[in-house]
């Protein structure tokens, strides 16, 4: 839903849930935002686009990355971050009394020039559970909400992926070749950066092969929207259950724990249920011999990296490792999000 002050061709007053609901013009723009960002990193340009303005951050869950970058993002605006607590905040949940997200969200909008909300595994009942909630934020919020991870959509990671991308291959990633790689982790993973990447990078043109073990299917209509980009854009999609089949000729390999579909039942994640299985399968590993198969392969990880599990070190700290320049861009990416969609010079 369009708040009332948005203009058709800005992004100010925006959401940002999945960069599915931005056109790719918009995803450009944002990308050549923060690009020009990280050269100018501290031009008059941009450190007082924020100027005076709060950012709210609502984290459910913890993180390094997101909650730091965004800070630094805020303050190299001209603004600040505040870091909120939801568990002290009386909020109504499906257990407790408290204030409705109606409420909460528009006294928020009262003094914040933007929100954005982090709510993943355990502090959800049921797959969906947060999208509907950030939604349900954005229905009511008179700001931009922003998704800092939650068990959909990691808008912000995808973005700095691409980012990443085009420094390290160049801006037409048309016809490169991702593999996507289950690694057998123990942190049983939300699916929310996979996710991401594969509607943003096969959006992109980029051709897709995704390998996991019998049982690991992700969300079938992200699936299904993946496999129409690819359509789209005249490019290959596939999923396999083999270990190293898919390092062949790839571009980018993306190795990363997630939680199968049955992680979540009678009503609670089970955590400690997903670690045991997913431990069990060893050979899905990222490691020197299968990246041996790549066309070179740049490997790509959102943070934190399960060393060991999902990757080996010698891959993760690898001269084709682009994981810290990623993690950086999440900094300049943010800054450009808030900018468009908070800042009053994108009006
Ligand atoms: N990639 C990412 O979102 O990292 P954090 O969980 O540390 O924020």
């Amino acid at each position: 839903m369009m708040k009332e002050y948005e203009h058709k061709d800005s992004l100010y007053g925006r959401d940002l849930i999945t960069t599915e609901d931005w056109s790719l013009d918009e995803i450009m723009r944002t990308l050549e935002l923060a690009e020009d960002m990280q050269k100018n990193r501290f031009s008059p340009k941009y450190t007082e686009l924020l100027k005076d303005r709060s950012f709210f951050m609502f984290f459910h869950n913890p993180s390094v990355r997101t909650r730091q970058s965004f800070e630094c993002a805020a303050t190299e605006l001209g603004g600040h971050a505040q870091y909120l607590e939801p568990g002290g905040m009386r909020l109504k949940t499906k257990k407790t009394a408290g204030e409705t997200i109606e409420d909460t969200a528009k006294v928020m909008s009262r003094y914040a020039a933007g929100i954005g909300i982090r709510i993943l595994e355990d502090k959800i009942a049921s797959y969906g559970e947060g999208d509907n909630m950030l939604r349900e934020y954005a229905k009511w919020a008179d700001v931009p909400i922003i998704s800092m991870a939650h068990d959909k959509y990691h808008p912000c990671q995808g973005l700095a992926d691409i980012m990443g991308l085009r420094k390290h291959i160049g801006e037409n990633l048309k016809g490169k070749k991702l593999l996507l790689y289950w690694g057998h982790g123990a942190l049983a993973r939300s699916w929310c950066s996979v996710q991401e990447a594969l509607l943003l990078y096969s959006r992109l043109g980029m051709s897709i092969t995704v390998a996991h073990p019998e049982g690991y299917d992700l969300d079938p209509e992200v699936i299904k929207t993946t496999k129409l980009h690819c359509k789209e854009q005249g490019q290959k999609f596939e999923i396999i259950h083999d270990t190293v089949k898919g390092f062949e000729d790839a571009n980018v390999v993306y190795a990363r724990n997630w939680m199968s579909p049955n992680a979540y039942h009678d009503g609670e994640f089970h955590k400690e249920e997903e670690i045991v299985k997913a431990l069990k399968y060893t050979d899905w590993i990222c490691d020197e011999d299968k990246m041996k198969h790549t066309d070179d392969g740049l490997f790509i990880h959102p943070m934190p990296v399960d060393r060991g599990h999902e990757v080996t070190d010698e891959v993760a700290s690898g001269k084709r490792s682009i994981i810290y320049d990623v993690a950086e861009n999440r900094l300049h990416v943010q800054k450009a999000i808030m900018a468009l969609t908070m800042s009053e010079k994108y009006r």
